[in-house]
């Protein structure tokens, strides 16, 4: 990281001051928003979260939210995807080559991951050594393992066709930093989505980012602190907070963004 940018980013640090979020977080809060509601009212519908975007990203081998390693958080809040047995079947939507679906299906659970790029799909079983075979249906191509004690199928499509008539209904769903991938305009609908694919009584395993973008960068990850979360699930959730990191240093040399917060959150569907 270049020196300026980095110092650009202690500097802002130092002028933000600490407060509690709606939900009870503490958080940092920044100065002034004034600049980020400005952003997001002169931002050009679906500029940065199309299929043509996510296809260079991939090609350009610019994926930098990849984890070459397990989530730590969900390592350690596994068990609240757990909706009584190991068998309990996950979505883990906009996938990415997430190595947590490897994780997750090595426990015994059935894992159904979908992500737009087909790149993704190909990197994955590669790189996880796991046998696939492909195959088309009427919406999807989707990659499944061949391997019996593994079942990972793996949808190539566009997240927004899918329906519980075209891909079935999960137990839990481990939403990894991909609620933030999605164009703010659309969260809702993501929202409504995952919830229509969640069978009764169960789970999301939710992990999202809150943060101050000064520097007008304007494309995912987008802000969604947890008092978001809570407003898009409403009131068929019973909504917690469970973890709050710090993730300024990370996101400084990433973006150059001056403050960030990892936040882990369990939703769970009341009946
Ligand atoms: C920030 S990445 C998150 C990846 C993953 N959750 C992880 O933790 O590694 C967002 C991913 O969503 C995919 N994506 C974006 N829009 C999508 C959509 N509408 N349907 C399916 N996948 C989509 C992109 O190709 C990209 O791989």
């Amino acid at each position: 990281m270049k020196l300026i940018p980095l110092l650009q980013c202690i500097i802002r640090q130092k002028v933000h001051s600490s407060v509690l979020s709606p939900l009870g977080v503490p958080r940092i809060k920044p100065v002034s928003t004034a600049r980020r509601s400005l952003v997001f009212v002169s931002r050009p519908q679906n500029k940065y979260e199309d299929s043509s975007y996510w296809n260079i990203r991939w090609t350009g081998g610019t994926t930098i939210w990849h984890k070459w390693e397990v989530d730590e958080l969900l390592k350690k809040h596994y068990h609240f995807l757990q909706t009584g047995n190991n068998q309990s079947s996950i979505f883990v939507p906009l996938c990415g080559k997430s190595i947590d679906m490897k994780w997750l299906a090595d426990k015994g659970h059935a894992v159904v991951g979908i992500d737009i790029v087909e790149l993704a799909a190909q990197q994955f079983f590669t790189e996880s050594n796991i046998p696939f075979k492909k195959y088309t249906t009427d919406d999807f191509s989707v990659y499944e393992s061949t391997d019996d004690m593994m079942k990972i199928k793996f949808i190539v499509g566009d997240l927004f066709k899918c329906s519980v008539e075209r891909i079935g209904s999960f137990d839990a769903i481990w939403d990894c930093n991909s609620i933030i991938a999605i164009n703010p305009d659309d969260t809702k609908r993501y929202a409504k989505l995952l919830d229509s694919l969640l069978k009764s009584s169960g789970r999301i395993l939710l992990s999202t980012y809150e943060f101050e973008d000064l520097s007008g960068r304007d494309q995912p990850p987008h802000n969604l602190p947890p008092d978001a979360v809570k407003g898009l699930f409403g009131e068929k959730y019973s909504i917690a907070v469970k973890e709050t990191l710090d993730h300024t240093a990370l996101f400084c040399i990433k973006y150059q963004i001056p403050w960030a917060q990892r936040h882990l959150l369990y939703l769970s569907k009341n009946n």
